[in-house]
């Protein structure tokens, strides 16, 4: 969920709903903002995307000078209306990201002693705790202190009080809070990003601080209720236009962008016209490891996985690959010479930081791979290699799939030099080939686009769909399917090749057509064989190949991607542009909502 709360003398709804619409990435199933009015709280709260929140606002204005706003991804409770945020009880309002573990017990507590509850929510309960404690006589900040102590779980919160124009509380607990300074107002929201266009003067509050904002300045309290002080930063945030350009999804865009972005984060790890990787892109001190722990959730855990292939063959380190919510748990011990690798587009994914916080307690030494260079997971890592996507705004991660491929071929590479098992011969052999590679994408975009708008049609009547591949495609295999069901809602899986006859080849019949990721390596010829087991139970392939790979097969398929020879290293990020294009035009001949697709959230800060 993102949060804003502004404090100003201007009427503030529309710049709440315009920071909104910059937050909409970490949800946007119901939205909803309140403000001061004559010293009480009113609120407009709609059901589904923030444009049904424009449209009632337009109808139904807000005034007020202090209002706090909403977008939310539902945990506690149904998307409705009744359960969108800002809640109230009595004198205040709530906007909530996070998750109360314990707010059942509270709510017992609460209804005991006689609370109305309304809604469904986790969140109720802190306006129900903090209303309780001003009936109790508690001044607005006092209140809000006492309940903040007895919250569980994850969040960020602000708070605002009917009768005081002058503050508004924030805490964070988890999931980030940046306060923006203005001039005779100021701002709170869950990213820079959200306030922009308001200022670029930013304090990020440490995890456990809370902080009562005026219109004059902030004052910062840690978790023990002792005045600190937080510094303020100059964010980068403000320097992004984020628009669609001349395409009609931003998925779309930034498919068409990966040729530049690629270039641009392997040029910060490759230094091109020396042919070698870059002193510094090893800031993990890779010589001294013999284990090396990778974790990330979604689209980032499968480049992680692409990741453990390349480390463990050029760099001779073994890894360990979790996703980031069993990785906390699985109680792995965490001894010898290791390191701990994150990726996270966002770098506030509320699993991979949970998991960065554990590594970190035990002493592990911690990189980063990270898009957003503000984020928790970059501030809070030893050692951070950023992609250097731009903002990603199609909720179906792309580019920075492809960027953090690159960071983590070179990253691979700069392992590999560091432990003595790369000749700089094979160095610059394999650098040679990420520069010469990333030069194709663009041509190799445009090229394969009309016969995939094509094939997309014919698969869009397809309710079930398979994907298999070998050694790093088979990360990628895995990548295509949940692409393609996040966006088109198809039901797909991804499968090692190898694994195909152990199981799902039982699936297989004309329904269920398979879409193979074959360039052709050296395990080319297994998955030819696989192929063949495929067509002789009747079932319909689809290859991505190159020419020789293409030469090979002779059996019919649905059809067939070339794609122009590459070196191994390259063949993830290359075979990535087709499998992500394959996914971007089903969803746009099933109709779906391509960029906001439903039930999901870009960046999802709760575990
Ligand atoms: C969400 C998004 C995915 C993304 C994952 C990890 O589930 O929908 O596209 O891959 O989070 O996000 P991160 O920001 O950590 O890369």
């Amino acid at each position: 969920c993102g949060i804003v709360g502004i404090i100003s003398s201007a009427d503030v709804a529309p710049r709440l709903i315009d920071a909104l619409k910059r937050l909409e990435y970490r949800g946007y199933d119901s939205a909803g903002v309140a403000t001061l009015r004559d010293g009480h709280i009113e609120r407009r709260r709609a059901e589904g995307k923030l444009g049904n929140l424009e449209r009632r606002l337009e109808g139904d204005p807000l005034p007020g000078q202090i209002g706090i706003a909403h977008t939310r991804w539902a945990t506690h409770g149904a998307p409705t209306e009744n359960n969108a945020h800002p809640h109230t009880a009595g004198d205040v309002a709530v906007v909530h990201n996070g998750i109360i573990e314990n707010f059942a017990t509270l709510r017992e507590e609460l209804e005991a002693a006689g609370a109305q509850f309304q809604t469904e929510t986790d969140t109720e309960v802190v306006a129900q705790l903090v209303s309780r404690y001003l009936a109790d006589g508690m001044a607005p900040r006092e209140a809000a202190r006492a309940a903040l102590a007895r919250l569980e779980g994850a969040y960020a919160l602000a708070l605002l009080f009917a009768g005081d124009e002058e503050m508004i509380i924030g805490a964070r607990h988890g999931p980030p809070l940046a306060v923006g300074h203005g001039n005779g107002e100021m701002f709170l929201g869950s990213d820079s990003i959200a306030l922009a266009p308001f200022t670029d003067e930013i304090t990020y509050l440490e995890d456990g601080d809370w902080t009562v904002v005026t219109r004059s300045g902030a004052e910062f309290y840690d978790g023990e209720g002792q005045p600190v002080t937080r510094s303020r930063k100059i964010s980068r945030g403000a320097a992004y236009v984020v628009d669609k350009g001349n395409h009609r999804h931003f998925m779309e865009k930034e498919i068409y962008e990966q040729p530049e972005v690629v270039t641009h984060t392997l040029a910060h790890y490759i230094d091109f016209a020396k042919g070698e990787i870059r002193d510094g892109a090893d800031k993990l001190d890779f010589a001294a490891l013999d284990r090396l722990a990778i974790s990330a959730c979604g689209t980032a855990y499968y480049a992680g996985l692409i990741g453990k292939y390349w480390f463990e063959r050029y760099a001779r380190l073994p890894v360990e690959i979790d996703v980031a919510s069993e990785f906390r748990y699985r109680e792995m011990p965490l001894t010898g010479k290791m390191a701990a690798l994150f990726v996270s587009q966002s770098g506030e994914t509320a699993d991979t930081l949970a998991s960065l916080r554990y590594c970190k307690g035990e002493g592990v030494a911690i990189g980063a791979i990270v898009n957003v260079a503000e984020s928790t997971i970059a501030r809070e890592a030893d050692a951070v290699f950023p992609t250097l996507a731009g903002p990603e705004i199609g909720v179906a991660s792309t580019k920075a799939f492809t960027c953090q491929l690159a960071v983590l071929a070179s990253l691979a590479l700069a392992a590999a030099k560091a432990r003595g098992t790369l000749t700089r011969a094979q160095e610059s052999e394999m650098v040679q080939a990420l520069v010469e590679g990333r030069r194709i994408f663009g041509e190799v975009l445009r090229s394969v686009q009309p016969r995939i708008e094509r094939l997309s049609r014919e698969l869009s009547q397809y309710k079930d769909v398979l994907y298999l591949g070998r050694g790093t495609n088979y990360p990628l295999a895995l990548e295509g399917a949940l692409k393609l069901k996040e966006i088109s809602y198809i039901h797909a899986e991804g499968y090692a090749a190898g694994e195909l006859k152990h199981g799902p080849i039982a699936l297989i019949d004309e329904a269920m057509p398979v879409i193979v990721i074959a360039p052709h390596d050296k395990l080319f010829e297994k998955t030819a064989s696989n192929m063949q087991e495929v067509a002789a139970r009747g079932g319909r392939i689809i290859l991505i190949t190159d020419e020789k790979g293409a030469r090979a097969v002779s059996l019919k398929t649905m059809e067939t991607i070339i794609l122009p020879q590459v070196a191994d290293i390259v063949t993830p990020i290359l075979y990535a542009l087709p499998v992500q294009l394959i996914a971007y035009h089903t969803a746009v001949f099933m109709g779906t909502d391509v960029d906001q697709p439903r039930n999901l959230a870009k960046s999802v800060t709760v575990e």
